[in-house]
């Protein structure tokens, strides 16, 4: 297979680890053991790295990876995912870990749920709401260029690689645009994701997609925490991300991981942050992880909004 777990990228294949990914085996937690009543949270689940190496828990993982406290070691784990996409061309295929051609399915699904989004809470968007997204990791303008740009009167892009955000610039320059001049891409800021704090109330939507597995958690938390100021009124997130099964799996080459959904919703929770709506990416080939859509509020949504749990316990279901 050309896509190693250990070279993986995002849309990332998990196949070549395939018979060792037993996550149910792996190791319980001390906590586990000692209060076998309280359910275990994501980042007491084991995980595993791209040469399926297990770890307990996601906190031995962050220790080990960005220390405790130790900026030295943390700018370490962030410096090598910088390298590692300098190292990549500008191209599709190369900022989609040489699956380019999943850019059309993509940015289809993306599409249909952002038009449910719009149309849900935008109604008037195109009718005098001037609308304003930010692009976060946004390699070389790929989503920008597909799709937001043909909703968003301004498009502002986040790119701490250099070289993917000059050639962004190139891609959405005016004359390579099949828009009118009601759209444009505004800014270029080329700075990562733990290090940006956005205007406040600028934006409808913040578009976090395949970028924000390079964060640790604790700057997952901040960036969302901060960011929320850049929302207007109404406002929300789109996050597209691939979706361990469970715990998490880490690319020790480009120094990123992949979260399970239940990880994922263990950290919007501590964000402060609600699902609107959610939807899973289809027509994906079958070797790539998961992809999932987010689309997250600050405010709770209302009863009629919030989407449906499976209730799969504490009532009779048929055994099958
Ligand atoms: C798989 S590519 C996805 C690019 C784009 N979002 C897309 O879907 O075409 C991952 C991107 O995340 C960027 N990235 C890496 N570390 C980052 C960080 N700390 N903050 C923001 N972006 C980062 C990379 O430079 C790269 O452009």
């Amino acid at each position: 297979m050309i896509f190693h777990m250990g070279t993986a990228k995002a849309p990332i294949s998990y196949c070549n680890i395939g018979s060792q990914f037993q996550i149910a085996d792996a190791p319980k937690s001390p906590a586990r053991r000692a209060f076998p009543c309280r359910p275990l949270t994501q980042m007491e689940i084991g995980g595993l790295d791209s040469d399926g190496r297990m770890f307990r828990n996601a906190d031995e993982m962050w220790r080990e990876q960005v220390g405790v406290g130790d900026p030295q070691k943390k700018s370490q784990w962030y410096n090598k995912g910088i390298n590692y996409w300098e190292g990549v061309e500008a191209t599709v295929d190369g900022v989609l870990g040489g699956y380019g051609h999943v850019n059309a399915p993509d940015i289809k699904a993306s599409e249909d749920f952002l038009n449910t989004i719009l149309a849900e809470r935008f109604p008037d968007a195109g009718r005098g709401h001037h609308l304003v997204a930010l692009d976060c990791g946004s390699g070389i303008g790929r989503v920008t260029k597909n799709l937001l740009i043909r909703y968003f009167n301004e498009v502002d892009l986040l790119e701490p690689v250099s070289h993917f955000l000059e050639s962004a610039r190139v891609n959405l320059a005016p004359e390579n645009l099949m828009v009118s001049d009601l759209h444009k891409a505004a800014n270029f800021y080329c700075v990562p994701l733990q290090e940006f704090t956005p205007d406040a109330e600028r934006y409808d939507v913040i578009w976090v997609q395949w970028c924000i597995g390079h964060l640790a958690d604790d700057d997952f938390i901040a960036f969302f925490k901060r960011a929320k100021v850049g929302l207007k009124p109404g406002g929300l997130f789109v996050l597209k991300e691939n979706i361990a099964r469970t715990g998490f799996v880490l690319d020790k080459e480009d120094k990123s991981i992949t979260r399970s959904d239940s990880y994922f919703k263990e950290l919007f929770n501590q964000c402060g942050l609600y699902i609107y709506k959610m939807k899973d990416q289809k027509e994906f080939p079958d070797e790539l992880f998961a992809v999932k859509m987010y689309a997250l509020t600050t405010e709770m949504p209302r009863q009629g909004n919030r989407p449906r749990l499976k209730r799969t316990t504490n009532r009779p279901a048929i055994i099958r």
